[in-house]
């Protein structure tokens, strides 16, 4: 059978390490070994949280660089903003028809975004889930890589496949596989080791983006919460210090070392020493990343090309996807010319 991957990111704000080392990286790492690879920037399900929708456009094109810059090859991959292509839209609405309410309900992405306020919390953010199994099903998408939080909505979207081809008596989609990351599927806040890095924290500090030049990285590895214990000689000691893991996982991904090697670099040694080691390890592995992205950013008819490309493609497969449900939905051919 042939493979195909589907991801996105949400061009809401400033793409952070987390996005880096949980999704992206991983993207680049399997784009060889599979057929077709779609990277999406999810726009519309930025519009769900209206404080993210200030800045669309800009944020679209950073992650579009981001992409490129990060290693994806954009003429070999497809490259695509969800808005360019109508057919997610429309997927979506033929699954929130066969998906029960049961299981939006159960979503820990909503509970956590909409907190107390649930009875006023829009539609779009409870359906979100529906229009990311759309996104991911639209591609009849074997592969899935994310980060562990987006697990869940990857699942459900094996549920919708499912309850789907049921209804339409029909094996239209395959189950889509979640490729979560052995290492770096989380990463934590800088502030506070046992919250997820997030575009949403308030403080700049809680996490790294690909823009922060070399100072700034600095500063904030500088005031990155840790603990009064020197540097374990086994991970095991890492155990229950969720700030000290963090940072020596992310010491690990950036600087192709194991965790177990890293805990024997540093053995013994305050978190002064090894920040340094890891700000020198951050800024040779980021200050490629950011210049390529600084130039591409800079490129606006190489950007829309590339997106262009990227629509192109991602349009055809969607029509025939579409053109395969509706086949199989009852609904009134449309007519020829029309
Ligand atoms: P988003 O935009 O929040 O995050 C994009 C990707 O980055 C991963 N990620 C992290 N990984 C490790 N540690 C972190 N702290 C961290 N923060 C974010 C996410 O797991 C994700 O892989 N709903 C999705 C976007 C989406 C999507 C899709 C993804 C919409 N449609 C279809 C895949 C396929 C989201 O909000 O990701």
């Amino acid at each position: 059978m042939a493979t195909r991957i589907l991801s996105g990111i949400r061009p809401t704000g400033n793409i952070h390490l987390g996005n880096y080392l949980g999704a992206i990286k991983n993207w680049v790492s399997m784009a060889d070994s599979i057929d077709e690879t779609l990277f999406c920037i999810v726009d519309q399900h930025a519009l769900t949280t209206a404080e993210d929708a200030s800045n669309l456009y800009e944020n679209t094109r950073l992650i579009a660089a981001a992409y490129v810059a990060c290693g994806i090859n954009p003429d070999k991959s497809y490259i695509f903003a969800q808005s360019h292509v109508p057919g997610h839209t429309e997927l979506a609405w033929y699954f929130n028809c066969v998906t029960p309410l049961g299981w939006l309900n159960r979503m820990t992405q909503f509970k956590d975004k909409a907190g107390k306020n649930k009875e006023h919390a829009n539609l779009g953010l409870y359906s979100y889930p529906v229009l990311m199994a759309a996104d991911i099903l639209l591609y009849k998408a074997t592969h899935v890589p994310v980060g562990e939080d987006q697990k869940q909505h990857v699942e459900l979207a094996r549920d919708i496949a499912g309850a789907f081809n049921n209804y339409a008596k029909h094996e239209i989609f395959t189950l889509p596989e979640p490729v979560i990351p052995t290492q770096s599927a989380r990463i934590m806040s800088l502030r506070d080791g046992t919250k997820k890095m997030s575009k949403s924290d308030i403080s700049d500090y809680s996490r790294i983006h690909l823009t922060d030049d070399d100072d700034t990285l600095a500063l904030k590895i500088r005031k990155a919460k840790t603990d009064m214990e020197p540097i374990p000689q086994v991970k095991e000691g890492l155990e229950n210090r969720p700030e000290a893991k963090n940072l020596m996982g992310i010491y690990s991904a950036v600087s192709g070392k194991s965790i177990e090697q890293a805990c024997l670099q540093f053995e013994g040694q305050p978190f002064s020493a090894f920040k340094s080691e890891l700000t020198d390890a951050l800024i040779n592995h980021l200050e490629p990343i950011r210049r390529k992205l600084t130039l591409l950013l800079d490129d606006k008819d190489e950007l829309d090309r590339i997106i262009t490309r990227g629509a192109t493609r991602a349009n055809i497969l969607s029509q025939e996807s579409l053109s395969d449900v509706k086949s199989h939905l009852n609904l009134y051919p449309k007519p020829k010319g029309l």
